[in-house]
């Protein structure tokens, strides 16, 4: 297999609410080839959501991964977190056509999820189709020059 051939590296984590549904999409993204760095947490205590989205958007930001994946209760908290950092694009999902439309359009390179609200089936085929779902380009390569304020580190 050559590199341009290779899945793309996924970072992961959660907070204690997500553990559960972050664990199933760990292990769905290693049985479809993806190597997955996973950045916790590591079990049910409670912990403070912000901490994991810091490590998995910085894990993209600086190439070590191309995607992330984020999981609290809500996704609210942590994708709030997460678009805090130049060049990332964070989207909540709940559903297939936004996981595929955030990727063609919006060119996100994160994904928040919220055990809480969606169930494991629905997570799992939106997360198979925002990594199978290019970005257009075109038209939508212009606005997504805009969301940045400044330059944007990633694109
Ligand atoms: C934790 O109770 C909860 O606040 C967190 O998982 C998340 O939903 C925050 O947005």
């Amino acid at each position: 297999m050559s590199d341009s051939d290779a899945k793309p590296t996924v970072a992961i984590g959660s907070d204690h609410a997500g553990y559960s549904l972050k664990t199933t999409l760990a292990k769905a993204l290693t049985d479809w080839g993806h190597t997955v760095i996973d950045l916790g947490t590591d079990g049910t205590a409670s912990v403070d959501y912000p901490d994991f989205a810091h490590a998995v958007c910085r894990a993209v930001v600086e190439g070590r991964a191309r995607f992330g994946v984020l999981v609290c209760g809500t996704g609210i908290g942590m994708s709030m977190t997460a678009n805090r950092h130049a060049g990332i694009r964070c989207a909540l999902i709940h559903d297939v056509t936004g996981a595929r439309l955030t990727r063609a359009h919006n060119d996100a390179n994160v994904i928040a999820f919220g055990a809480r609200t969606t169930g494991v089936e629905p997570a799992l085929d939106a997360l198979k189709t925002f990594l199978a779902t290019p970005f257009e380009g075109g038209r939508h390569e212009r606005r997504v020059a805009k969301i940045e304020l400044t330059g944007d580190p990633v694109r």
